[in-house]
C-alpha cells in the first residue's frame, strides 16, 4: 500500500467525485477553505463532470473518478457519489495514499464496512465521513458542554427529527429502511453526545403512506435507547411534517439541560390577528440543505483544517460503523420484536 502523500498542506489539492445534488453543495463549500483547491472533479455524466468543473474553478472535469483519484496534483478526495459506491471508492483513494473525505455512509453492509476500516486501521491515511449534524454550532456547544461536565451527568438524551415531504417509491426500494436511512443521524448524535448504546428497542409503523408498505419499510418509528454509562434515550422518526423540516434533540443532566432546536430561518416572529383569531408567522425550514448549510461548510472546513494541522480528522470509518451497528441493531429490534443488544450485530 502506498504511504499517505498529501502534498503541500498549504494548498492541497482536491478531486471531487459525484456533482449531484450534494456534490455540488460541497463544490461551494470548497471554495471557503483557505488550504485547499479542487483539481479535478469526476463524475460517469460528462454534463455533470463539466458543470461541477465549471462550479469549482478547477482545472480538469474527468468520466473516470478512480483515475481522478489517482491525479498526480490530488492529496485529497471528496466523495459524494451514491451510497453503493462509497466503499470501492474510499478503498481506491487509501491504498492511492490520498487522504479521504466522503458522504456517509461507508456502506449499509457490516461485513464491508469492517473491511474498509480494517483498511483504514492498517494505514495511515486520514479518512473522515459525512455525519454533518456534529459539526452544526448548536450540537458543536452541546457538546463542549457536555464535555465540560456543566450538564452534570447525563441522564437522559431525546432526538426527533421529521422529514418534509417523504422520498419516492424508487428511493424507499434502495434506502436499507428508515432507521438506517434516517434515523441513524439521531443515533450518530446519541453516540456523540451521551456515549456507546448498550440496547434498543424500536417500533414501527406506517401510518400515512402506503408507499413505505410496498417498500417494506415504514414512515413513523420510536427506538428507546439504553446507554453504557446508564442514561436512557428516546429516538423518535417521521418521513412527513406539515410544519417543515422538525430537527430537535434534547440532553437532560443532573444540574442542566441542553436543547438543539432551530424553528426557524429567520429570527423574526411576526404576531397578529389572523382571521382564525391570534396568531404568529416565522419561516420554517423545508429540509437539510437550509437547516444544515452551516454544518457542511464546517464538516469540510474541519477535515481540511485537519489535515493542514496534521491532525487526526473525525468521524472516522471506526465511527461510521459503530453509527451502523447501533442502527441495524433498532432494524433487528423491530423485525424481531424485542430488545436488542447491539453487541449481537457482528
Ligand atoms: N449527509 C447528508 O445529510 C446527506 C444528504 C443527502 C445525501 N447524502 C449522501 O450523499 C451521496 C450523494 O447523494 P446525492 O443526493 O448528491 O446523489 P445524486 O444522485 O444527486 O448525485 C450523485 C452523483 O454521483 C455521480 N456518480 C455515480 N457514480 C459515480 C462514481 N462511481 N464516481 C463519481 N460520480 C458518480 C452521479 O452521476 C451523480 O451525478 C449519497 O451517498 C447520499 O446518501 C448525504
Amino acid at each position: 500500500m502506498s504511504s499517505f502523500t498529501l502534498g503541500d498542506s498549504n494548498d492541497i489539492g482536491v478531486a471531487v467525485l459525484g456533482a449531484g445534488r450534494m456534490g455540488q453543495t460541497h463544490i461551494a463549500n470548497m471554495a471557503t477553505i483557505p488550504n485547499a483547491h479542487v483539481v479535478v472533479v469526476a463524475d460517469p455524466v460528462a454534463d455533470a463532470a463539466e458543470a461541477g468543473r465549471d462550479l469549482a474553478r478547477a482545472q480538469r472535469a474527468s468520466t473516470d473518478p478512480v483515475a481522478a483519484i489517482h491525479d498526480r496534483d490530488v492529496g485529497a478526495v471528496v466523495i459524494v457519489t451514491p451510497t453503493s459506491t462509497h466503499a470501492m471508492l474510499i478503498e481506491e483513494a487509501i491504498k492511492a495514499g490520498k487522504a479521504v473525505w466522503s458522504e456517509k455512509p461507508i456502506t449499509q453492509e457490516l461485513a464491508e464496512t469492517q473491511r474498509v476500516v480494517d483498511l483504514w486501521r492498517a494505514s495511515d491515511v486520514p479518512v473522515q465521513l459525512g455525519f454533518m449534524r456534529r459539526f452544526d454550532p448548536g450540537y458543536l456547544r452541546a457538546k463542549a458542554l457536555i464535555d465540560s461536565g456543566e450538564l452534570g451527568r447525563v441522564e437522559q438524551f431525546r432526538a426527533l427529527s421529521r422529514d418534509t415531504f417523504p422520498p419516492p417509491l424508487d428511493y424507499l426500494l434502495h434506502s436499507g429502511g428508515s432507521f438506517l436511512d434516517m434515523s441513524v443521524h439521531d443515533l450518530d448524535l446519541a453516540r456523540f453526545l451521551v456515549g456507546e448504546v448498550e440496547e434498543v428497542h424500536a417500533w414501527a409503523n406506517v401510518l400515512f403512506d402506503d408507499v413505505f408498505a410496498q417498500a417494506d419499510d415504514w414512515d413513523t418509528s420510536v427506538i428507546m435507547l439504553k446507554f453504557a454509562n446508564g442514561a436512557l434515550g428516546v429516538v423518535e422518526t417521521s418521513r412527513h411534517s406539515a410544519w417543515g423540516y422538525d430537527i430537535r434533540t434534547e440532553v437532560a443532566g443532573a444540574r442542566a439541560k441542553v436543547v438543539i432546536d432551530r424553528a426557524q430561518k429567520t429570527p423574526a416572529t411576526i404576531s397578529r390577528t389572523l382571521p382564525s383569531g391570534f396568531g404568529w408567522e416565522g419561516d420554517l425550514y423545508e429540509s437539510f440543505p437550509d437547516r444544515f448549510a452551516e454544518a457542511y461548510r464546517i464538516e469540510l472546513e474541519t477535515f481540511f483544517a485537519d489535515l493542514g494541522a496534521g491532525r487526526v480528522p473525525a468521524p472516522g470509518p471506526d465511527e461510521a460503523l459503530e453509527t451502523l451497528r447501533l442502527a441495524l441493531a433498532c432494524t433487528r429490534s423491530w423485525r424481531q420484536n424485542r430488545p436488542v443488544k447491539v453487541a449481537e450485530i457482528r
